[in-house]
């Protein structure tokens, strides 16, 4: 229309591979904290981009974490199930609750071509962390590069409080500040950290960083929730 300007406003859209994605983008775009169904459909296409296709056990985010022998444990926020599959093969029982169907179906598929055995020992539950309702108490609850994707990092941790044995251990890790597309919606600095576990119940045993930038926290019950 000559002599006017018309501002087009779009949602932004970024491509991965063959696919274009509404709810994921590099812009500081938020909404899905305000909308658990928008949240929800994140997570829906997180599990359909192609790298999340693929299952990729993180040793740099794990190599903490040194479960004794045969133990129980939960893991809240399980992606596609890449520590269900490294410590049920190494002889734990391991459970995730994980909100994404798509990132389960990867999950599932791969559990099929483990042995009997392994598949006996691995199980995921669909749904929200924040309304799991534990069957039992665990020797150890993962909490690994969740708190930064999270609408509320207390409410996780206190559900972490509520699942993990008196005297089990809860292990979380956590990019230290805040960077990358809009799944990530802060930073994990020991300082918050330290306050969250506060709220949710929860003590340090260690809380620390590393150079390459990641928060680092084994932690217990506090006296009241054992
Ligand atoms: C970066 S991934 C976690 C990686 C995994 N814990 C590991 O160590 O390999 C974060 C996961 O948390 C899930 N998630 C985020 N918020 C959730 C919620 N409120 N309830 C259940 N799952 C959630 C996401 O779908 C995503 O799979």
């Amino acid at each position: 229309m000559p002599g006017t300007c018309r501002l087009i406003v779009k949602e932004k859209r970024v491509a991965t591979d063959d696919q274009e994605f509404s709810y994921i983008s590099n812009d500081a775009d938020y909404r899905h904290l305000e909308d658990p169904e928008r949240y929800k459909l994140l997570y829906e296409e997180v599990g359909s981009v192609t790298a999340n296709r693929e299952i990729r056990w993180r040793s740099e985010w794990m190599y903490h974490f040194q479960p004794r022998a045969g133990a129980t444990i939960l893991e809240l926020g399980a992606h596609n199930g890449p520590n269900l599959l490294h410590y049920g093969r190494l002889g734990h029982e391991v459970i995730g609750v994980e909100l994404s169907t798509t990132l389960i179906a990867t999950f599932e598929t791969q559990k099929q071509l483990e042995t009997e055995d392994v598949q006996a020992r691995i199980s995921m539950r669909q749904g929200w962390i924040e309304a799991f309702l534990p069957d039992k108490r665990y020797d150890y609850v993962l909490v690994t590069e969740v708190l930064e994707h999270v609408i509320d990092p207390v409410n996780i941790l206190a559900k972490a409080a509520e699942c993990v044995k008196p005297d089990g251990e809860v292990y979380i890790s956590s990019p230290t500040q805040h960077w990358g597309n809009n799944t990530h919606v802060r930073g994990v600095p020991p300082k918050d950290l330290a306050q969250w576990l506060e709220q949710a119940n929860l003590e340090p045993i260690s809380l620390f960083t590393e150079p390459h930038g990641w928060t680092f926290c084994m932690a217990r019950c506090k006296s009241l929730c054992a």
